[in-house]
């Protein structure tokens, strides 16, 4: 009799072929973008002290309550498998006394986390996170710089129907003003709250906004904002991280009932969804910490940062196709006058960290764009003489502009969601 057959635990899986090929571009391409933005690789331990998860990410949040995987080292020492990143990460910077190097500190990972979450599709055990976290500074621009990554690499990762919440849950002063006013209506309310929020009123009464529950969906709809009650220096930071949005053409919704399931989150906090994935909508979301560091023992140190589920951006992506790099512009020529410009185009693009191919094998107009078309290619750059005519592949749209103002268009088109 043959011995009985085991299988992999309740939400984990196998990573095989072409799966692992498409992983392997997948951090290809996470690292290029982080690496070329300044962002230095870091792997924690896949465990730590539990005591790191209880102070870092919250006592009374569903990770810490319900999820974790917390074992005996044999020694009466409390460890648990890391649930995220970014309390690793601020241990490790105070660990290793990275506040004495240049400001801030870029670090990104690409590592697996554990939550003991009922496992369903998109929803694992044991998956795996891109993250980017930067320390030690609070402008605005870090958090902008911060988002508008996130929105490059889910773009160059082909994830549809990407949509971006954005909200401000201020400084803890002035968030502990507004705990109270929460408190007060949720109190006020009692009666028609669930079970599970009436017990977080003390604790964390901000999670009510995230119920599903509806007569506590129903209260919450005219519940005071925490946007309405920020301080002026609060306010001032909140406007300064959407204009450079807006700049970098990184399009959001304002959300003021965002809540992240994490507690030490201040000020920005973000979550980009995709309306390709089910009901596990969120693809990858993050915000400011600037208490963070200092309640793990370190200096008061700004901090701020994402994570990005990788199976959700398999998921939610249009098949990162084995090895293939993306083609974000294909320059083609109208006519063979155009070779010089076109090859100048090419390196321009390249020199901007853009993919960029040219028409090789002399096709025709019509067979350059197929071709385009067969690599996937964002943009089809036509150069003329004297002008070059973009086309984006993606709506069909075309316009005419000067040929050394094309890199910058596709910058901006590649940027935009
Ligand atoms: P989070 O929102 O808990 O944030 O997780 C980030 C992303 O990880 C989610 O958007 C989702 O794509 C993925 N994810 C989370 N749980 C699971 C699961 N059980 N199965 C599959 N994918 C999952 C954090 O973890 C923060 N550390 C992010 C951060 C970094 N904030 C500041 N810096």
């Amino acid at each position: 009799m043959s011995a009985p057959t085991l299988k992999a635990p309740r939400g984990t899986y196998d990573v095989l072929g072409e799966q692992a090929e498409a992983r392997a571009t997948l951090e290809a391409r996470a690292k290029s973008l982080l690496a070329g933005a300044g962002y230095e690789r870091i792997e924690t331990p896949a465990f730590e002290p539990t005591e790191l998860f209880a102070r870092g990410v919250g006592e009374s949040t569903d990770i810490v309550r319900k999820e974790m995987f917390t074992f005996d080292d044999g020694g009466g020492r409390s460890l648990t498998l890391r649930p995220e990143g970014t309390a690793p990460v601020c241990r490790a910077y105070v660990e290793h006394g990275m506040h004495k190097r240049r400001q801030p500190v870029k670090l990104w990972y690409l590592s697996s986390f554990f939550r003991h979450e009922r496992a369903q599709a998109g929803r694992y055990r044991q998956f795996w996170q891109v993250g980017a976290e930067a320390l030690g500074s609070d402008d605005p621009a870090v958090d902008a710089e911060s988002i508008a990554l996130l929105a490059a690499l889910l773009s160059q990762m082909g994830v549809r129907e990407v949509r971006l919440r954005l909200s401000s849950l201020g400084s803890a002063d002035s968030r502990a003003e507004y705990r109270e006013r929460l408190q007060d209506y949720l109190r006020a309310h009692e009666q028609s709250l669930s079970e599970d929020v009436r017990s977080r009123i003390e604790q964390n009464p901000l999670r009510a906004f995230d119920a599903d529950h509806a007569a506590t969906r129903r209260v919450m709809h005219d519940a005071p904002r925490l946007l309405d009650h920020l301080s002026d220096d609060d306010t001032a930071h909140f406007a300064q991280v959407r204009e450079l949005l807006d700049e970098a053409c990184v399009r959001y919704e304002i959300d003021s009932t965002l809540v992240r399931g994490l507690d030490y989150y201040t000020r920005t906090v973000f979550e980009f969804t995709s309306d390709a994935l089910g009901a596990q909508s969120g693809v990858g979301g993050g915000g400011r910490y600037d208490g963070l560091v200092q309640l793990l023992g370190g200096h008061p140190t700004p901090g701020m940062g994402w994570a990005a589920g990788v199976e959700r951006m398999m998921l939610a992506g249009d098949g990162i196709a084995a090895g293939a790099s993306p083609v974000d512009v294909f320059v083609a020529l109208r006519s063979d006058g155009a070779r010089r410009a076109a090859f100048g185009l090419l390196e321009a693009a390249r020199s901007a960290g853009l993919h960029a191919q040219m028409e090789l094998a002399g096709r025709s107009l019509k067979g350059q764009l197929g071709h385009a078309d067969a690599l996937g290619a964002r943009y089809v750059a036509i150069v003329e003489d004297g002008a070059t005519v973009l086309k984006d592949m993606q709506d069909g749209g075309q316009e005419r502009i000067a040929t050394d103002t094309v890199v910058h268009a596709v910058l901006r088109g590649l940027r935009a969601l």
